[in-house]
């Protein structure tokens, strides 16, 4: 496995891969990997002759500094599992290198980014965007895998592939869980233990949600899922939207869309964890 910290070896290397008709996939991340990215390199290295891994904390998706400064980093350790996982390539960048002048670059999703994450966290798609974009031409990937776990990015991203007619396709995979139901995250290291023991009622909550559904109205159901999680002492529902799965519009009636999704983020102390379950 080679690891690459600036864009002329890297694009050099891939360039020479591209030449001998070989495919290339493509996980962005920001490293503090765990189980739910690994499943990510994993289906990437079944799918594509070589797939390459970023880790990037990508400073312009945060809103919050605080956030930004405690974001988890453990970069010898993520080597040592993208290898693990049959990564090819591992591309790790400074800031410096990912943004050698400030991108000033503005997207518009319409209402994908301005509802659920977007209201609560402005300016963070818009960051997503920026990077996202920049890793694509760099890699320019034949295919791109990215977690369900974030069902409001991975909209964006393939609005985004769409709009500006990237040659790129993109791949959800789903959510990979701690064994009591908690959607990983690298956030979840940031827990206390108390914090740690209640955040599995989040998707114990979701599940539930999504077993009522049938008997249950819209309104009655986005009630009981907040009430419910609220119960905990340690955990504050930000939101919990019930939304169209293509245009991420609330619906009011289950009949509103064919594919509905529960979308959710809780604030346990100073951690922001979100989830969500397809109704
Ligand atoms: P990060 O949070 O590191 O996640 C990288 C990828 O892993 C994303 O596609 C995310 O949806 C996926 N992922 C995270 N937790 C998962 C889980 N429990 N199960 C399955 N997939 C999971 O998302 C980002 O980074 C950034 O916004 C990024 C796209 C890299 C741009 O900076």
């Amino acid at each position: 496995m080679k690891v690459f910290h600036t864009i002329s070896p890297l694009v050099q290397y891939l360039d020479e891969y591209r030449g001998k008709s070989k495919t290339i996939g493509f996980v962005p991340t920001m490293g503090a990997l765990h189980a739910g990215h690994i499943s990510l390199i994993e289906e990437s290295v079944r799918h594509d002759d070589l797939t390459v891994v970023s880790i990037f904390v990508n400073p312009n998706q945060f809103n919050n500094p605080d956030d930004l400064k405690r974001y988890p980093r453990n970069p010898d350790s993520d080597i040592v599992m993208c290898k693990q996982a049959g990564a090819s390539v591992v591309f790790m960048p400074s800031v410096e290198v990912i943004y050698p002048e400030p991108d000033k670059r503005q997207f518009d999703f319409g209402i994908l980014d301005k509802v659920m994450e977007g209201k609560f966290r402005p300016g963070h798609f818009n960051g997503v965007a920026q990077v996202v974009s920049r890793l694509f031409d760099i890699v320019k990937p034949n295919r791109a895998y990215f977690g369900q776990k974030d069902f409001q990015q991975l909209a964006i991203i393939k609005r985004m592939v769409w709009d500006y007619s990237m040659d790129v396709e993109i791949i959800p995979c789903p959510t990979v869980r701690e064994s009591d139901g908690l959607a990983m995250s690298s956030r979840n290291t940031l827990l206390t233990p108390q914090q740690r023991a209640s955040a599995p009622l989040i998707s114990k909550i979701l599940f539930e949600a999504r077993n009522k559904a049938h008997s249950h109205s819209v309104d009655e159901l986005l009630a009981w899922v907040v009430d419910s999680i609220n119960q905990d002492p340690l955990l504050r529902v930000e939101y919990f939207s019930i939304v169209n799965a293509v245009t991420l519009e609330e619906i009011t009636q289950w009949s509103d869309a064919e594919n509905v999704v529960g979308c959710i983020a809780v604030n346990v102390g100073a951690v922001r964890l979100i989830d969500n379950v397809l109704f």
